[in-house]
């Protein structure tokens, strides 16, 4: 598979077979997220991997949805807002975006892995926080899903559910 076919084949899945994920699977997509390049390399991530009956039915009440529920792995991903790297210009503290390279590093190896993954942001920040007793320098970035999925991906669907290439890229100036 090259590596545009994978990409083409990860998709939000929110329908999941109840088979649990092997450990040795979860390890490996939390290795590609340890690889995942971060700015100044300051690698400023924690992620809590919820796999046991007891903790995962208190991560569900991060997120409130059916399908979220049938999870059989949930992986919390946290930044170490005050080990990232912050641009000195304008002071731009880059968590979010090593946070983002890490996740979806995650998320395409599960792929390969032929297991499915949603990304969820829409969650509760304040009662996750309490939940786990978060200190204060670390903040809950998403929620990834892991899972053997129920549905299926269509790698065609690119070709309508995303912009065009002309729609996104200039050549050589903005405009
Ligand atoms: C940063 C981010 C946050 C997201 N948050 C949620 C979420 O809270 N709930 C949800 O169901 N899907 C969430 N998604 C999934 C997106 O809706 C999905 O990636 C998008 O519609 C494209 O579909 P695809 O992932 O199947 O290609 C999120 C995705 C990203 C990248």
């Amino acid at each position: 598979m090259t590596f545009l076919e994978l990409a083409k084949l990860r998709f939000s899945s929110r329908k999941y077979k109840s088979q649990p994920v092997e450990n040795e699977k979860i390890l490996k997509v939390l290795e590609a997220a340890r690889v995942a390049p971060s700015a100044s390399n300051k690698q400023p991530w924690k992620f809590v991997v919820f796999t046991q009956p007891e903790s995962l039915s208190k991560a569900y009440q991060m997120y409130h949805r059916e399908w979220f529920k049938q999870a059989p792995v949930v992986i919390l991903a946290c930044a170490e807002v005050d080990k990232a790297w912050v641009r000195a210009e304008d002071n731009k503290n880059h968590a979010d975006i090593d946070l983002a390279i890490a996740i979806d590093h995650i998320t395409l190896q599960a792929t390969e892995l032929n297991l499915a993954t949603c990304w969820i942001c829409n969650f509760y920040v304040e009662k996750t926080k309490q939940l786990f007793n978060l200190p204060a320098h670390i903040e809950p970035i998403a929620i990834l899903t892991l899972a053997y999925p129920e549905d299926n991906s269509n790698p065609e669907r690119h070709n309508f559910q995303r912009k065009k290439l002309e729609d996104i890229v200039n050549w050589e100036t903005f405009n």
